[in-house]
C-alpha cells in the first residue's frame, strides 16, 4: 500500500554533535530544535510483493550509493519490526538544497520512517517512531513531534527519543535560512562526528550542555527571546569550536557565513533582536520573532553573496499526506 509523509527539517537551538553509540545513533547530549515550515521532505513508500528489490529515487537530485545504502538499512530495520520481507519503492523530494547544512537527512529519515510504517499498515506510538527515525539520522527524531522539540539523549535506545515541548503555535519564533552556498558539504555530519574526541574542547562542551538545555527550556517556557537567542548563538559557536579543533579540522564556514555572522552582531547593537545559528554547512539561520521579520529581511537584502532566503515559521511534525509522488 502506498503511503506518503511530509516531514519538516528542523533547526537545532542546542546542537547534537557526537555519538555515544554509532550504530544506534545515541547522542552524547540532549538537544532542542524547532521544526521549519518551508524546508521539508515529502516521501512516498510502497511496500509490495511485486518488487524484486528496493528502489530509491530522489526527484530533484541524485542519491549517492552511500545514501542509498543508508536508506536501505533503515528499510531493513523497519522490515524487521513489521516482520515482513517485502521490498519497497521509495520516491522522495525536498523543498530545499540537499547537503548544505539545511538538514535534509533529518526531514528525509523522518518522512521515510512515517511513510514506511504507514505503508506497512503498522501503527506505532510517536515515541517509537522517533526512535526508528533516530537510527536513520540522529536529528531526524526531532522532526517527528510538533513545534519545539527536545531529544532526550538517554542511555539506551528506548530512552533516546524526542518529544514536543511546545506546539508550533506556541510562540511566533522564525528562522530565515540564508543560503550563501549550495554546493554539497565536503564532510558529512556522520563522518565529521566520528573524530569528535580529537577536539581538546569536547569535555568543556559536554560539561556546559546540561546548563544550556535548562536555559533554553526556561527561555521557551517564559518566552524570553533574548535569553533564547543568547543560548542559541552560544551553543552554535561552541559546537563549531569543537568542529574546528577536531583533527582533521572541520571548517564549514565560508566568507559569506562570516559576513552574515558579523552583520547580525552589528544589527543587534542597533537594537534589532536577531541571532544566528549554523549547522554543518555554510548557510546561516537567522532566528527572530515574527514582529521583527520586515526589519530582518530589509537588513539581509543589503548583504553581498546571498543567493536565496527561506523564511520559516515553527511547524508541525511529520505527518501523512494524501498526494502520492508516484
Ligand atoms: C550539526 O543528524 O545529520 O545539524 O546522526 O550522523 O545523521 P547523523 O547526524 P545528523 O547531525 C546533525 C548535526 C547538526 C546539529 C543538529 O542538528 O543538532
Amino acid at each position: 500500500m502506498k503511503a506518503t509523509a511530509q516531514a519538516p527539517a528542523n533547526i537545532a537551538f542546542i546542537k547534537y554533535w557526537g555519538k555515544a553509540d554509532e550504530e544506534l545513533r545515541l547522542p552524547l547530549n540532549s538537544s532542542i530544535s524547532m521544526n521549519l515550515s518551508e524546508a521539508y521532505t515529502v516521501t512516498t513508500v510502497d511496500f509490495s510483493r511485486e518488487y524484486q528489490t528496493d528502489s530509491i529515487v530522489l526527484l530533484d537530485g541524485v542519491f549517492s550509493d552511500k545514501e542509498k545504502e543508508r536508506t536501505i538499512r533503515s528499510l531493513n530495520r523497519i522490515r524487521q519490526k513489521i516482520e515482513n520481507n517485502m521490498y519497497a519503492r521509495v520516491v522522495t523530494k525536498n523543498t530545499f538544497p540537499k547537503g548544505t547544512g539545511a538538514a535534509a537527512s533529518a526531514s528525509g529519515f523522518a518522512a521515510l520512517t512515517v511513510a514506511a510504517f504507514a505503508s506497512a499498515g503498522k501503527k506505532l506510538s510517536q515515541k517509537e517512531i522517533t526512535i526508528f527515525a533516530r537510527m536513520g539520522s540522529g536529528s531526524a527524531c526531532r522532526s517527528i513531534p510538533d513545534g519545539f522539540v527536545l531529544w532526550e539523549k538517554g542511555k539506551t535506545s528506548e530512552e533516546s527519543y524526542a518529544h514536543s515541548l511546545y506546539s508550533h503555535e506556541y510562540w511566533d519564533v522564525r528562522d530565515a535560512l540564508v543560503i550563501v552556498d549550495t554546493n554539497m558539504k565536503k564532510v558529512s555530519t556522520t563522518e565529521g562526528m566520528e573524530s569528535i574526541s580529537t577536539s581538546p574542547f569536547l569535555d568543556a562542551r559536554l560539561a556546559a550542555l546540561p546548563g544550556r538545555i535548562d536555559r533554553c527550556t526556561e527561555a521557551l517556557a517564559r518566552k524570553n527571546f533574548s535569553i533564547l537567542g543568547e543560548v542559541i548563538e552560544e551553543d552554535c559557536l561552541d559546537m563549531h569550536h569543537v568542529m574546528q579543533t577536531q583533527v582533521p579540522p572541520l571548517i564549514y564556514w565560508s566568507d559569506g557565513t562570516k559576513t552574515i555572522m558579523d552583520a547580525v552582531i552589528g544589527w543587534r547593537k542597533e537594537g534589532l533582536a536577531v541571532y544566528f545559528t549554523i549547522d554543518a554547512g555554510p548557510n546561516v539561520h537567522l532566528i527572530y520573532e515574527g514582529q521583527n521579520e520586515r526589519a530582518v529581511l530589509e537588513k539581509i537584502k543589503t548583504l553581498y553573496g546571498v543567493q536565496r532566503i527561506i523564511v520559516n515559521k515553527a511547524a508541525a511534525g511529520a505527518h501523512l499526506v494524501d498526494t502520492h509522488l508516484f
